[in-house]
């Protein structure tokens, strides 16, 4: 049986459980009340990340945001990443090239590799460290080759782009105008420090621009694809959907980013998604720096905290029939108070505390805008002779057992003159 899952059989019910792994503690918490009181009353003490083999690779050792343990270098990289990508003048910089993705998504409706289960899996020489030649399961070799693959991808692309502007003989003129800055690769070239030196090395970039599209990628392609499941198995609120979209946008144009704050039951679909379906089992292990007490349980320092996304998502005590795939749910404070993050901690989206995910309002946007456009742009349909769609899940992770496959057919006029 994989780790994770036998943690999540062992721990069920269960507010919080502290486990021996190897040598080390690991307290899982299946609770939304104690996981606040670890993440917001005593986020100082434990917003320092354990540091695990997926993230060594895919930081280029420990070198981007989510994967720092905690420090200066983690400090500067949050800084650039909240003033200079994710800031709301950024987000409205690059919405137009938003909008250019989200065209193309309808254009070729795809299915995205799921890089995250190997992230956020939980590998047993992480808590066990003396076992890391054995390679479990082939895990660190995977890893090896998915970095490789997306290194091969983007190096050339960053490079190409470094040489410009810092190479000798750069191009930031061009026809006697300085370059325009015109991308987030750009931005992060161009950062200088106080002298006018590069903020950022070369491996700093890299690691920053992988972890972006790690981010950014997966958590809304799984929830288009468990969406669209959900939907298709329960044709009723497939409807309500459709029919939200088809009053507030219609059938002439596609829908924009600014349609969003009017779909409220869009969003509670996606929230649901994120409820329910996740991409990984557990957060990232935090790791307290000094011995504590929260809540009256003593945490050693060097312990390990993982809070159960599974755990507290389907937890029966904080949802009613908590297998159910049932927006309506997050549609009882008001259509206006629908949003995806949860800073109760009733379930993971975007986490709280020092450690919280920096792309909420952008991971927001690009999720809702995936899931309303394959909605709106297609009727989609099972395959012929295809009864209800398994929503079996894989036994390695929390992904879909088998691969959605659905028909999608053009629902719009408008994408016949289109593509
Ligand atoms: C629907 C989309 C997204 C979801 C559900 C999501 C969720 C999360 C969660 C739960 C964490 C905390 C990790 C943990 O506790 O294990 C996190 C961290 C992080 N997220 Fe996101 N994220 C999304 C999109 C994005 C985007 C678009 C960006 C940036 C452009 C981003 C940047 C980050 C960064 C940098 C961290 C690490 C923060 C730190 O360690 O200080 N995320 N995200």
């Amino acid at each position: 049986m994989p780790l994770f899952r036998w943690i999540l059989d062992i721990t069920e019910g269960k507010d919080i459980i502290c486990i021996r792994l190897g040598g080390m503690h690991v307290v899982i918490i299946n609770s939304p009340d104690l996981g606040l009181q670890f993440l917001r009353k005593h986020d100082a003490i434990f917003a320092s990340w354990l540091l695990l083999m997926s993230s060594g690779h895919l930081g280029w050792g420990f070198l981007s945001i989510g994967v720092d343990p905690w420090g200066e270098r983690w400090k500067k990289m949050r800084k650039v990443v909240a003033s200079e990508l994710v800031s709301p003048s950024r987000l409205r910089w690059q919405s137009s090239a938003r909008d250019e993705e989200a065209d193309h998504v309808v254009k070729y409706v795809c299915r995205a590799d799921c890089w995250c289960s190997l992230i956020f899996a939980l590998y047993a020489p992480d808590f066990m460290p003396s076992l890391r030649w054995l390679d479990v399961g082939g895990h660190e070799k995977m890893m090896e080759e998915a970095m490789s693959l997306i290194c091969k991808f983007h190096d050339p692309i960053i490079e190409e782009r470094m040489q410009r502007w810092r190479g000798t003989g750069k191009e930031t003129e061009v026809g006697g105008k300085r370059r325009e800055v015109n991308d987030l690769l750009d931005v992060l070239i161009t950062l200088e420090d106080n002298e006018g030196r590069p903020l950022l090395t070369a491996e700093e970039i890299k690691a920053q621009i992988s972890e972006l599209s790690f981010a950014s990628v997966d958590n809304p392609s799984n929830v288009a694809e468990w969406g669209l499941a959900e939907l298709l198995n329960q044709p009723m609120l497939l409807r309500k959907a459709m029919n939200e979209l088809d009053r507030v946008v219609g059938k002439d144009r596609l829908v924009q980013e600014s349609d969003i704050p009017q779909l409220p039951y869009i969003k509670a679909c996606a929230r649901e998604v994120l409820r329910l379906h996740l991409v990984s089992p557990f957060n990232l292990p935090h790791e307290p720096i000094e011995d504590t007490t929260v809540a009256g349980y003593f945490i050693p320092k060097g312990s390990r905290l993982l809070l159960s996304r599974v755990g507290l998502g389907r937890n029966p005590k904080v949802w009613n029939d908590p297998l159910r795939f049932d927006p309506d749910r997050h549609m009882t404070d008001g259509p206006l108070e629908v949003d995806l993050p949860e800073p109760k901690l009733r379930f993971i989206s975007f986490s709280t505390g020092r450690r919280s995910c920096m792309g909420a309002p952008l991971g927001s946007a690009m999720t809702v805008m995936l899931l309303a456009r394959l909605l709106q742009a297609f009727d989609w349909s099972l395959v012929p002779g295809g009864s209800n769609i398994d929503l079996l899940e894989e036994k390695d992770s929390l992904l879909m057992a088998k691969p959605l496959r659905v028909y999608a057919r053009p629902r719009l006029s408008l994408l016949e003159k289109l593509y």
